[in-house]
């Protein structure tokens, strides 16, 4: 097969990697990919954006793609996959209409409301004198959130009543969005569960290992939010069979709301909700759970952790995603993905000093002294292949991903490892200064 993955961060290096390892796949494109991607073998970027879909169209009709695989959650929201489809071009990612449980956070919040799914309390607001009355006598913090996306930026966790009125003004000026939405704010430990549901028919939707995402910029939870500084797998650890089992039950049922939710809303579309879908949760101290969001797409870092995890359990993407030539999902070993005796995966984010605000790119990266193999892997995001060097290009520039049988040998093995890599100034690599990027030093727990 010759497969298509559109984007350019990590989690697209990650799932180009993947989808190399299998048999079936003979060739994967990144449109348009990043330096990590530009590197590996029998991989080959596309200088084509992610947001030019008629010109991904003729690509994939003119280089005889066999699958298209949407990473950034843009794409989606804009209709790609009703646009590939209509040029009968096999794409795996939800329709414009699922989409929108990404896509609009007022019609995410409603949709849960409609289907009894649990979530935090919240009211929408497209008036911000009226959100700011609202605001006037409640308990901080309070979370408000742009209705559209926003690249990051449409989440404000606001500590006081000052804070909440400039965020108000912001996301309700930006063009993100006439409407925001001002929610309860939950505490607890958050989870990311993703599910693949797959071409076979949404009664096939096969779930990933739980990750762990760590949101904020510094150690302990503090600092400003960022689109993830580093993942782990089997978060909730697994001392307390009884608890896992009721959330594995709890978060099955919200699973299975949503999607009969979401194929019932669409019930005049023919075909039902298909691509990965990502519910995020918080769990709080009694175990109860809640759904801070819906993604229709991969998680990242979540997605570099995964797919260290699924090739070292020998489990092929494709199979997950087309299940063929497979007759039965039974033949896919899932047993393995949900096996933790012998699993453990770290993911840590070197990031660029300053981000998530403005932060300085075009410095070079050396990691030759990180010998990588299955399980240890870099994965690129902001970076691209410059006369045979990496120079940086954005806010998260790698993560350093390692696989092993305890969670400390791997913490210990991305620690190790992310230490060895070497930050230049200047192109001939002389100027060495590691003070250009940081990384978290707490993750794991
Ligand atoms: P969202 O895009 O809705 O997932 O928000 C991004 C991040 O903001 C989440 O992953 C949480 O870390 C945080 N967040 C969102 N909603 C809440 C909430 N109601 N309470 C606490 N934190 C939240
Ligand atoms: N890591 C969080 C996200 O991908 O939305």
């Amino acid at each position: 097969m010759k497969v298509l993955v559109i984007g350019q961060g990590g989690r697209e290096h990650a799932v180009a990697w993947k989808l190399m390892q299998s048999e079936k796949v003979e060739k994967v494109y990144v449109c348009p990919g990043n330096g990590g991607t530009a590197k590996e073998q029998d991989i080959e970027n596309i200088d084509l954006s992610p947001a030019d879909t008629p010109s991904l169209i003729d690509f994939a009709n003119r280089e005889n793609i066999d699958l298209t695989i949407v990473g950034p959650e843009a794409p989606l929201v804009d209709g790609i996959v009703d646009e590939f489809n209509k040029h009968n071009l096999k794409i795996f990612g939800p329709s414009k209409k699922y989409a929108l449980l990404e896509g609009s956070k007022v019609f995410s919040k409603e949709f849960m409301k409609h289907f009894d799914i649990p979530t935090a309390d919240y009211q929408m607001f497209s008036s911000g004198n009226e959100a700011k009355n609202f605001i006037e006598d409640k308990q901080h913090p309070i979370v408000i959130k742009a209705d559209g996306l926003a690249a990051g930026k449409g989440v404000v966790v606001s500590q006081n009543k000052n804070q909440s009125f400039e965020a108000i003004d912001e996301l309700l000026a930006s063009n993100h969005s006439n409407h925001i939405v001002i929610e309860e704010f939950l505490s607890g430990q958050e989870l990311s569960a993703i599910y693949v549901c797959n071409f076979k028919g949404c009664s096939y939707e096969i779930a990933l290992p739980w990750t762990k995402d760590y949101k904020s910029r510094d150690e302990y939870n503090s600092g400003p939010n960022t689109g993830g500084m580093g993942a782990i797998s089997h978060p909730l650890g697994y001392e307390h069979k009884n608890s896992i089992f009721k959330l594995h039950i709890d978060i099955e049922k919200i699973m299975i709301k949503t999607i009969t939710g979401i194929n019932n809303y669409n019930k005049n579309l023919n075909n039902g909700y298909l691509g990965f879908l990502y519910i995020g949760l918080m769990i709080d101290n009694k175990n109860n759970i809640k759904v801070l969001e819906y993604n229709c797409r991969l998680g990242d870092p979540e997605t570099q952790n995964l797919m260290l995890t699924l090739e070292n359990k020998n489990i092929d993407l494709l199979d997950l995603i087309i299940n063929q030539p497979i007759s039965s999902i039974k033949d896919i070993n899932l047993d393995k993905i949900e096996d933790v005796d012998d699993s453990f995966c770290c993911t840590i984010v070197l990031a660029a000093i300053g981000y998530p605000g403005e932060y300085k790119k075009g410095f070079y990266i050396d990691h030759s002294d990180v010998i990588e193999n299955n399980n240890l892997k870099i994965f690129h995001a902001g970076t691209t292949l410059k006369n045979n060097k990496f120079q940086s290009t954005g806010g998260r520039i790698l993560t350093v991903n390692a696989y092993s049988d305890t969670k400390e040998n791997a913490l210990a093995a991305a620690y190790r490892n992310i230490k060895k890599i070497k930050i230049y100034e200047d192109a001939d690599m002389k100027v060495q200064n590691q003070d250009l990027v940081f990384y978290r030093e707490d993750i794991g727990n």
